[in-house]
């Protein structure tokens, strides 16, 4: 079966109207279920409860832990099941097609919005595609996220005698060593699923470039998956892997980040919602901590579009709601303060970043050239490149090769692709 259908099976199309609106002393309420709960993301999201707040609006906070979002979409799926899904949920990528398959999702909330706001003008082919079903917004597009960063502490790289942030895998591992030696642990890193896959893709990208990425993620290709790059993608994570955390077990994202923060560790490779908890900790990109792309990896920019897709509601003032939700987030003032805030980039392309840090400016840049270059690569641990099933697979495959120390590179690369053959 293949993934809509699985989705489309589990949530029946019968009877699944979310039930009545909960504030009947305000405007109208949205739900928002979500997963930005680290102290950076919360400080973020916080911006866009205020601004519906104060037109007058009731938001209820739908907050789910754990990032990457995998536990928010379980609650998702099975409050779906009971007919009872929120009003609005951050949804990405291809799966906004797979919700929209299902009917719960609804190309009629937007459209009013879409049209006077100009979305279509406003945004970048690549990121209107995403939010669209045939031909419709069903999502209101918020940040762009670039995964392939690495982040570094300068003052433990200076401690460690290091002169220069990594360009290379070879570099890497000579400043990890260094880190080593000088008693900093090289590379912060929470072992948790996503997080494997995300270090994971940065290597694929790193080995094999922009075209084997695509071939590995969108086009799920046999050969590519199993063949003997692949291969030595796993060789290099294992090495990789031995530098990592030695505590980093089960561990938050955001708490590994406060390592490289606190100068513990000397780097870490996440995307940059990881500046989120630098801008809290009141640090300064550029003088207090660098942001570099994944060694190998300069040029292409994997990218993480953060969206709300908005679902059925019965009621007018849940409507409302989700439609002044969706104009505050596609304003000028809240991408400004919202993406300075989450580390991301604005969605719209008429905006005067100026006023962005370092690493946001970086990141733009990129953004515009690897998009003309086609070197723009639909991230697969953030939900961009493939459905949720195969994302799946491949997370369950990277996280068993990175917790078991005799596992196998090229084993591990046919089991790839066998696991996803089963999943597609
Ligand atoms: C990503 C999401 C980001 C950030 C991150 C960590 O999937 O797109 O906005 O929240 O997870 O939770």
């Amino acid at each position: 079966m293949n993934a809509i259908n699985r989705l489309a099976a589990v949530i029946s199309l019968a009877s699944l109207f979310p039930l009545a609106a909960h504030a009947a002393d305000s405007k109208g309420t949205v739900e928002v279920v979500h997963w930005w709960t680290s102290g950076g993301e919360h400080a973020a999201v916080k911006v866009l409860q205020q601004q519906v707040e104060k037109d007058g609006f009731t938001w209820k906070d739908g907050a789910v832990a754990g990032g990457g979002g995998a536990t928010a979409m379980t609650v998702l799926k099975s409050r779906s099941v009971a007919g009872n899904p929120p009003g609005v949920a951050q949804i990405k990528g291809p799966d906004i097609q797979e919700w929209a398959t299902t009917g719960l999702l609804d190309p009629d909330t937007l459209k009013s919005v879409a049209e006077s706001e100009h979305w279509d003008k406003l945004l970048s082919k690549t990121v209107a595609d995403t939010m669209k079903y045939e031909g419709d917004y069903v999502a209101v597009p918020v940040d762009i996220h670039r995964v392939n960063w690495l982040w570094i502490n300068p003052e433990a790289f200076k401690k460690a005698g290091i002169a220069k942030a990594p360009a290379t895998l070879e570099e890497l591992y000579a400043a990890a060593d260094k880190l080593k030696a000088a008693g900093i642990i090289p590379i912060a890193h929470g072992g948790q699923p996503w997080q494997d896959a995300t270090v994971f893709e940065d290597v694929v990208l790193s080995v094999m470039g922009a075209d084997g990425f695509k071939k590995a993620f969108v086009d799920l290709d046999e050969k590519t998956l199993t063949g003997p790059k692949m291969a030595e993608v796993f060789t290099q994570l294992k090495k990789i892997k031995g530098y990592m955390d030695p505590d980093g077990a089960g561990q938050d994202w955001n708490l590994e980040a406060g390592k490289v923060i606190q100068g513990k560790a000397g780097m870490q490779f996440m995307g940059d919602w990881a500046k989120s908890e630098w801008t809290q900790a009141g640090k300064k990109a550029g003088t207090d901590y660098e942001c570099v792309p994944f060694p190998g990896t300069a040029g292409s920019f994997t990218y993480n579009i953060d969206s709300l897709a908005v679902f059925k509601v019965k009621d007018k003032g849940s409507v409302a709601a989700a439609q002044d939700l969706a104009k505050i987030a596609m304003g000028k003032d809240f991408q400004e303060i919202f993406n300075k805030a989450k580390g991301s980039i604005p969605v719209r392309n008429d905006m005067d970043l100026s006023q962005f840090d370092s690493c946001a400016q970086a990141s733009a840049k990129d953004f515009a050239e690897a998009d003309k270059a086609g070197k723009l690569e639909p991230s697969m641990a953030h939900n961009m490149a493939t459905t949720l099933a195969v994302q799946g697979a491949i997370f369950d495959v990277v996280t068993n090769f990175m917790s078991d120390k005799n596992a196998d590179a090229t084993d591990t690369a046919k089991k790839l692709g066998s696991a996803i053959s089963a999943a597609k």
